[in-house]
């Protein structure tokens, strides 16, 4: 445990386990939004003026607003592998160190991402809120009949460590898998997946599911819309593990309600946690609150992961998961 003559300050921007704050009181002076609400972006940047470090979470945006009067900030620790709520180039500039959570959430992302895909298919969903309601009276032949996952072809859109993760999980299922990623993996890469290299337009056609696990940024904002989804299958279903504002939620609902594709699953939206009323209103779509790490055994890894990476910064060395890793360089 590193330890300091004078403690500096931390402000910890929302809720985190008693363990994680035991530790961060040992070596630091904690500024903590105890509440279940986010900071205002203002209570934001007032509040990360006066502190050495905070450790965040996706809500809160790391920019030139809450960076505004933080001239003695060294760190800024994101407790989620995405890190688009993090305005990199102006936190370089500052001298601000990112640092996000890699590595522990991959699988249980993944099961998420397969979850949705399964629900999706088979209609898991729609399937509850019939029974829910009473209409089960009788089983039929072609009652809630759903697609096939096994022996069909996945399309991974962003193949980092969770895609390749979702990969393995569809080899067991005897699905052929065909992939695309900013850049082509390395031959071993896509062996061990066996994993095909393909365009996004190919991957969208041929594919029965597509998966979307890319990180989410100024180039991909809405890069599945109308185009795109009438690309797909009539029988495909699409999930979003990545982040909302890469898939045109009104492109998706009209897709949705006119059948152009069969069903979806998400788990992130583009103005969460608000949600667009019209996807609660189409039946073919499952929806969850943004749960993809969400076991007790993950949210707990990432928490002590970032805290790790916030207290590395704070004793000068190296953080672990260093994003603008030209500040050390
Ligand atoms: C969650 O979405 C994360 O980026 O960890």
């Amino acid at each position: 445990m590193s330890t300091f003559t004078v403690k500096p300050k931390v402000l910890v921007a929302r809720q985190i386990f008693p363990e994680g704050l035991l530790r961060l009181e040992e070596v630091a002076q904690i500024d903590y939004n105890d509440q279940a609400l986010p900071l205002t972006p203002a209570e934001l940047s007032q509040r990360i003026a006066g502190v050495d470090a905070a450790l965040v979470t996706g809500s809160e945006r790391i920019d030139a607003t809450a960076l505004a009067n933080a001239n003695q900030l060294k760190i800024v620790s994101n407790i989620a592998v995405g890190f688009n709520n993090f305005d990199i180039a102006f936190m370089t500039k500052k001298k601000v160190m990112a640092t996000n959570t890699p590595e522990v959430l991959t699988d249980t992302t993944a099961d998420m991402g397969f979850m949705l895909l399964m629900a999706a298919a088979r209609r898991l969903t729609e399937s509850e809120h019939w029974l829910r309601a009473g209409h089960w009276k009788n089983w039929s032949l072609a009652g809630m009949m759903g697609v096939d996952i096994h022996h069909t072809t996945i399309g991974i859109m962003g193949m980092g460590r969770i895609g390749q993760a979702i990969a393995k999980r569809a080899l067991a299922f005897g699905m052929t898998v065909i992939y695309y990623n900013r850049r082509r993996l390395p031959l071993d890469i896509e062996q061990e997946c066996q994993a095909r290299y393909v365009s996004q337009e190919e991957l969208l056609r041929q594919a029965d599911h597509v998966m979307l696990v890319m990180p989410y940024t100024q180039e991909n904002h809405h890069l599945i819309g109308q185009t795109e989804l009438a690309m797909m299958k009539p029988t495909a279903t699409l999930v979003n593990l990545a982040r909302g504002g890469i898939v045109d939620e009104n492109a998706l609902i009209e897709a949705l309600k006119n059948k152009r594709i069969f069903s979806a699953g998400l788990d992130v939206y583009e103005g969460e946690p608000n949600i667009n009323p019209g996807l609660l209103e189409v039946p073919n779509i499952v929806l969850a609150p943004h749960i993809g790490s969400a076991t007790k055994k993950t949210r707990l890894a990432m928490m002590h992961l970032a805290i790790d990476n916030l207290i590395a910064g704070l004793s000068n060395q190296r953080p672990l998961n260093l994003i603008n890793e030209e500040l050390w360089t």
